[in-house]
């Protein structure tokens, strides 16, 4: 039944097949890209149509902007393959904050060496970086170190050193950025479900975005009603009190947590309950019955 579906809705989106180069003029500034995502990946597919019109973001990368200098991606591959490992059938991994895609680049390279032809990784970030970041810019600034942010006339450029990133990584085939919240993001996934023009839940979140306290809590209770049952939601930054109290309190408020789920992670990965949630290395896991 899945693999009829899976057949119906790739018949729709057979236009995605290639995307053609623009032609260039010749006062133009910048080239666009020749890129041919496959269509065999459903979600992305699905949302270049309902929210690009067909015109892939990708082409309009600017392959100057990589910046691999990020330090702080904590999620590890041996993370991703456990999860790869209890989920079946996966289309669609969502990763709720991005910064300069590492986790996402991370995840795509497993997706591929597993050769999962289907799923797609879906990137919800507003690129304009946390309380942190902001505060910390002139300090780094004036010490020429790395800059989160690394403002340009005024703004983050942390999209584009992404667009660079995943590019470079050769990963804009997998994974699709949506320029927003997290909140405006996930609404955004429920309305196009609702409308019918996404097909898909997620089969997993990874939640490494807003770290505030309150708001970590209402992008759980998102996250939550938006994953699938039998997903798994995980995140970063266990060791941030603004986050593990939220994971807690979110924990201990739902009665359809999967630990039967989360032992299979554990037994492949080890780490400790702390109440319902698995903690490993910093990464904490719930699983959705
Ligand atoms: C810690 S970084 C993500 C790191 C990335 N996951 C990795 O491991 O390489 C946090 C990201 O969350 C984004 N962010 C901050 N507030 C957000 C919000 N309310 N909704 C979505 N993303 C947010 C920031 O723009 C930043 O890119």
């Amino acid at each position: 039944m899945i693999l009829l579906n899976m057949q119906q809705i790739k018949s729709e989106i057979g236009a995605f097949q290639h995307v053609e180069a623009r032609e260039i003029g010749a006062s133009e500034q910048s080239q666009t890209l020749d890129i041919a995502p496959s269509s065999a990946r459903i979600v992305r597919a699905e949302l270049v149509r309902e929210l690009w019109s067909d015109d892939d973001p990708f082409k309009y990368t600017n392959t100057k902007d990589v910046d691999d200098a990020y330090p702080h991606t904590n999620i590890r591959e041996s993370h991703i393959e456990a999860i790869l490992q209890v989920q079946e059938d996966m289309l669609f991994w969502l990763e709720v904050g991005s910064m300069l895609g590492g986790s996402a680049i991370r995840t795509a390279r497993v997706v591929k060496q597993k050769q999962m032809d289907a799923l797609s990784i879906i990137c919800i970030d507003p690129f304009t970086g946390d309380v942190n970041m902001w505060a910390w810019e002139r300090n780094l600034k004036e010490q020429n170190q790395f800059r989160f942010l690394k403002l340009e006339h005024g703004a983050p450029t942390i999209y584009s050193r992404f667009m660079a990133n995943v590019y470079a990584n050769h990963a804009h085939d997998t994974i699709m950025p949506i320029v927003a919240s997290s909140i405006v993001g996930m609404k955004l996934l429920e309305r196009l479900l609702s409308e019918g023009r996404l097909h898909s839940r997620p089969d997993v979140l990874f939640l490494d975005s807003a770290h505030e306290a309150d708001e970590t809590f209402m992008e759980l209770q998102h996250a939550w009603s938006l994953l699938r049952t039998g997903g798994v939601l995980l995140g970063d930054d266990w060791s941030w009190s603004s986050v593990s109290n939220d994971v807690r309190r979110f924990a201990n408020g739902v009665d359809n947590i999967d630990t039967e789920k989360l032992n299979k992670v554990k037994s492949l990965i080890h780490g400790e309950f702390d109440g319902a949630v698995l903690v490993v290395d910093g990464i904490w896991y719930l699983a959705k019955r």
